[in-house]
């Protein structure tokens, strides 16, 4: 009877470990800041902000990223993008992945640019540099898709009247914008926390709907937050009348603090929309390499606008991504 036991046991502790489905957050403990993830033949592929270089995780699994194969995918010795290299993405176009990033010198953080590599067919392919998107300061670019006759749009974090906002622009070419606009100011008391900031945009498309996050306040303040920007539908992106501001849409929770900086990406089956971003544990806040990535589904209010929960107490045991 004992032994029966112990066997029961054994294979019920079995069956929870190779449940793929669930994993705990955080996804990455340290150097998990700016995080993104794309969903791509069969693996998820992970980006933070790791200074220095730009890597690649990947994993078949949410949970497996913890551990995942990690490939240093560039490095530089430009002096003009050799360091302070933030937030990368990885987005597929035109046939193949691109990374877009910031990196500028390393004496100081004035010649902070978006730039673009050229990938191949999948991520982990060679990367050539490709070019710089903006002349001036800038950070966080992404891409934003839209249909004709508008198309895809970059859209960054910009100096504008001396208030960090975010800019937008036609994109012609994965490596080149056109005429560039401000899209959006810090304007809102939850957006000017410790200093006015409205950077890291991520879209999100869900219901015929397009709609773009960014991260509202200072770093290093515990306000550093998710607001939304939601498309009317048929305005040009570009205009700054043609969105509707709300939030914060995500905030301090449960011991993380200061969640922002995030991306989103599908299940495997493509039922989902997941949300990752960094958060500390810093009362404080932090702009450094202490935030960690987190990763939640995104559920939807009934006027089909998304709603992005809070962030979970950290070995929150939490279904994974439909699909796995
Ligand atoms: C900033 O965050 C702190 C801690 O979460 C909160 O108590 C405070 O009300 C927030 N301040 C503003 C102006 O939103
Ligand atoms: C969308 O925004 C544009 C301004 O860019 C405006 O002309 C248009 O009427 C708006 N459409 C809707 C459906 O609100």
């Amino acid at each position: 009877m004992k032994f029966l036991k112990t066997i029961g046991t054994c294979v019920l502790a079995l069956s929870s470990f190779v449940d793929a489905a669930s994993f705990t957050n955080p996804l990455k403990p340290r150097d998990g800041s700016d995080p993104h993830i794309s969903f791509s033949g069969g693996y998820y592929w992970m980006m933070t902000t790791t200074w220095t270089d730009l890597k690649v995780t990947r994993a078949k699994t949410l949970g497996g990223l913890k551990t995942g194969e990690t490939k240093t995918v560039w490095t530089d010795k430009n002096a003009n993008r050799c360091c302070n290299m933030w937030a990368p993405e990885l987005q597929y176009l035109d046939g193949s992945w691109w990374i877009y990033y910031t990196a500028g010198s390393s004496a100081n953080l004035d010649l902070q640019r978006p730039h673009v590599l050229k990938g191949g067919a999948d991520p982990f392919a060679p990367y050539t540099y490709h070019a710089v998107l903006t002349s001036t300061w800038g950070i966080d670019g992404s891409v934003v898709r839209f249909n004709a006759p508008w198309g895809n749009q970059f859209v960054w974090s910009c100096m504008s009247n001396n208030l960090q906002s975010l800019c937008i622009a036609p994109m012609s070419a994965p490596g080149k914008i056109g005429a560039t606009k401000v899209l959006s100011q810090p304007t809102q008391s939850w957006e000017k926390n410790g200093a006015p900031v409205m950077e890291g945009a991520a879209a999100l498309y869900h219901g015929g709907k397009t709609y773009l996050t960014y991260s509202a306040s200072y770093c290093w303040t515990p306000n550093y937050s998710l607001g939304l920007l939601t498309w009317n539908g048929s305005g040009d992106p570009a205009l700054a009348a043609s969105w509707k501001k709300t939030g914060p849409v995500l905030t301090s929770a449960n011991g993380n603090y200061g969640p922002g900086h995030n991306g989103f990406f599908n299940s495997p089956d493509n039922t989902e929309v997941w949300n990752v971003y960094h958060a500390t544990a810093n009362s404080a806040g932090a702009c450094d390499g202490n935030r960690y990535t987190m990763a939640q589904k995104v559920n939807w209010n009934s006027d089909g606008s998304p709603n992005f929960g809070s962030p979970a107490k950290l070995g929150t045991t939490i279904t994974g991504p439909s699909g796995e």
